[in-house]
């Protein structure tokens, strides 16, 4: 065993699963595939291309062109893969707006891709829940157990957190759930209705226009860089006592949406001063997570907020600014 509790070698029968990651033309998905294919696995992977790009699909990966709604999904399945289920609707505004939608989506096919994995026996299922299930929390840090969910979005992914328990309870099947506080890198999702703040804040001020901020800028978000999820992502393939258990992945420390807005104006040397409007309904004033469970298995965020917003600017100097819509 390493110092720090995990094992020093993968175990060699788990390093010849097949990875295959739902929503994998997505933000996260397709830093995950681009992150195992380098780490030697076999990797597939489903998307609908709702809001995903064919062209951010990792050269490499086995591409099926799904919706996670479909009853066939088992067959694309095989006995031993390990699933990363990450496909959603996941717009916060855009599930207010149509509730049907989301609970299709992300309960129905959510329980759809825990069926098939059932009937495919794959090896072990892991999925994404949000830190939104703590949208009416008063408790910070927050741990795995302070479930407030308001938003239809948060009461989905709880939806499926309940389906996930059955499962586990009736099928025996190994899953593990993980809980995402705001995730950021390259790749993320620009084009919704309210972009993620870093990437709008970004591509506004590389391109010359005025970045917006919704209320007054004092809201407080735990951001958590896209690779340091992954260090965890590749430990829930490896280490079995993140079976049956849930992780929050944040990094333990919170900045105001002022806060960043700052620190991108001074890497990007501008003076333009961001345009207020009214705050938008339903969002919680702070988060900040309580990652000890998953320090607890040897776990740490790696990337500071200064490293992660100067990487990220130097990937849009890199591969372009892309155009917002709104
Ligand atoms: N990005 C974050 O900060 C964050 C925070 C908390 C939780 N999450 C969760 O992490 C997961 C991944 O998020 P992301 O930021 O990569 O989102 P994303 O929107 O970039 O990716 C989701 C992918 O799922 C696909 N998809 C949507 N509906 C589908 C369907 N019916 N069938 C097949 N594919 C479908 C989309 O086309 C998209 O490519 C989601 O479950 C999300 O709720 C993300």
């Amino acid at each position: 065993m390493s110092p720090a509790g995990w094992p020093a070698e993968p175990n060699p029968s788990v390093m010849k699963s097949r990875i295959v990651i739902t929503g994998v033309a997505g933000f996260i998905g397709s830093n995950l595939a681009e992150r195992l294919l380098a780490e030697g696995y076999e990797v597939a992977g489903l998307d609908n291309l709702a809001y995903g790009l064919r062209g951010q699909i990792p050269a490499g990966v086995k591409f099926f062109e799904l919706d996670i709604r479909d009853r066939q999904l088992w067959e694309v399945l095989q006995p031993d893969d390990v699933v990363f289920h990450l496909a959603a609707k996941n717009c916060i505004s855009d599930c207010q707006d149509d509730p049907v939608e989301t609970a299709a989506i992300n309960v129905t096919g959510t329980v759809n891709v825990f069926e098939a994995s059932r009937r495919a026996g794959v090896a072990k299922v892991v999925y994404a829940e949000s830190s939104a299930l703590y949208e009416g929390t008063a408790v910070i840090p927050t741990p795995e157990s302070e479930l407030h969910p308001q938003s239809f979005y948060a009461v989905s992914k709880l939806a499926g957190m309940a389906f996930a328990e059955a499962f586990r309870r009736y099928h025996k099947m190994r899953m593990t759930a993980l809980r995402y506080f705001c995730v950021y890198g390259p790749k993320q999702d620009y084009r919704r209705a309210i972009p993620p703040v870093m990437s709008a804040f970004i591509i506004r001020l590389m391109s010359g226009g005025q970045p917006v901020i919704y209320g007054t800028g004092e809201k407080r978000r735990d951001f958590i860089h896209v690779d340091d999820l992954n260090d965890f992502h590749l430990r829930c393939i490896t280490d079995s006592r993140t079976d049956g258990r849930v992780f929050n992945l944040g990094s333990g420390v919170n900045y105001s949406v002022k806060d960043i807005y700052q620190q991108v104006a001074k890497l990007l040397g501008s003076e333009t001063p961001p345009a207020y409007r009214p705050d938008l309904p339903g969002e919680a004033a702070e988060t900040l997570a309580d990652i000890s469970a998953a320090r607890a298995l040897g776990w740490r965020p790696k990337i500071t907020l200064e490293q992660g917003l100067a990487s990220f600017v130097g990937y849009y100097r890199a591969n372009g600014v892309p155009r917002l819509e709104n």
